[in-house]
């Protein structure tokens, strides 16, 4: 019989790439996704599709009675500038939610791993240098972060006590083909469009800030390899945490330049005042999923640019500026 896996928010960017890939491994892929930011059409069509939210009686029903190997969690509020306007809101969704669902696998009585989509980019703040390992100290800058470091720690408490099978993956700015311009990689889907619209591209601050950009694909791949590997004991916060990134430093001058030559676009780059509350630099040790989910990316910021740039293109019918 195939393995069973329900991805929530498999309509979504990264999730629908996270369910293309247990398709094509052979997997039973269940999607679970209220649209309120997915499209039916980002889903494989091998997988069924559940329209429902994760916060209700019925996604906690579907997860009890669902009979899953691995719960692929990625269905949140992925909003950080949301989550400053409405705390409530994104904590409903995001710790509330996903304490639904874990309420659900606790009771069970079915073994089924389950796969937090974590953040790397917004949970380590800005007071040491980077690359940031997983067991630095957590200071969120913004309710989003701390709702994910919330269930987190809800996550080592199901291991700890309940001897549940967690794990978390904390992603660094992921961008990809299918992506939204909310997202904490945005600014590839920004940039895409003005390339194409043949605006210029808006750079806050002086562009010197970095990030850690990780293609959707290989995210994908960091899913697989995390519901199919053997996983170091269950214990403290971070005993099952895996940052998932490159480890590389990209400045938003860099990216706009990169992104320039992959499309073959001339756009101006225009400088705009500071955003508050940016972190300066960001990007995330690695060497742990390497050696326990044997797991690296393998996508160059280049090549993945320029395949997303083409997805936005081709969306578009292939008309550029
Ligand atoms: N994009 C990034 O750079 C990044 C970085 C770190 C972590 N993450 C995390 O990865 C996950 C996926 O993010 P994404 O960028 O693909 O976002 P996305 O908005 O494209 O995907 C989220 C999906 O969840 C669905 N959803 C939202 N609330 C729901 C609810 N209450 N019930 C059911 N479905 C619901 C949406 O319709 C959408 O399809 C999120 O948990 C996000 O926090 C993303």
């Amino acid at each position: 019989m195939a393995n069973r896996v329900l991805v929530t928010g498999g309509a979504g960017f990264i999730g629908s790439h996270v369910a293309d890939r247990f398709v094509a491994e052979g997997w039973e892929v269940t999607i679970l996704d209220d649209l309120s930011s997915g499209r039916e059409e980002n889903m494989p069509s091998g997988a069924r599709f559940v329209r429902g939210d994760i916060t209700t009686p019925e996604a906690a029903m579907l997860v009890r009675d669902g009979r899953f190997d691995v719960l692929c969690h990625l269905a949140a509020q992925i909003d950080v500038r949301r989550s400053v306007l409405d705390p409530v809101y994104d904590a409903t969704r995001n710790i509330l939610g996903t304490l639904n669902l874990m309420e659900a696998v606790k009771t069970s009585g079915h073994t089924t791993r389950t796969i937090f989509s974590s953040t790397g980019g917004a949970l380590y703040g800005d007071f040491d240098p980077p690359p940031s390992m997983e067991t630095l100290s957590k200071d969120p800058e913004a309710p989003y972060g701390i709702a994910k470091l919330s269930v987190e720690y809800y996550l080592a408490y199901y291991g700890r006590v309940h001897g549940l099978d967690t794990v978390a993956l904390r992603y660094g700015n992921v961008y990809g083909p299918r992506q939204d311009p909310h997202g904490e990689a945005g600014v590839v889907a920004i940039f895409c469009n003005r390339l194409l619209d043949g605006r210029a591209l808006t750079v806050f601050g002086n562009g010197e800030q970095t990030r850690d950009y990780v293609y959707a694909g290989d995210v994908a791949g960091a899913n697989f390899a995390a519901a199919t590997c053997a996983l170091p004991p269950r214990g403290r916060l971070d005993a099952r945490a895996f940052n998932i990134g490159t480890g590389v430093e990209t400045s938003v001058n860099a990216l706009a330049e990169t992104l320039r030559e992959v499309s073959g676009g001339t756009a101006p780059i225009a400088y705009a005042p500071a955003r508050a509350g940016e972190l300066a630099r960001s990007a995330l040790q690695t060497q742990k999923a390497r050696d326990v989910l044997g797991w690296g990316p393998t996508v160059s910021l280049r090549e993945g640019l320029s395949r997303t740039f083409r997805f936005f293109a081709d969306r578009r019918g292939g008309v550029t500026a």
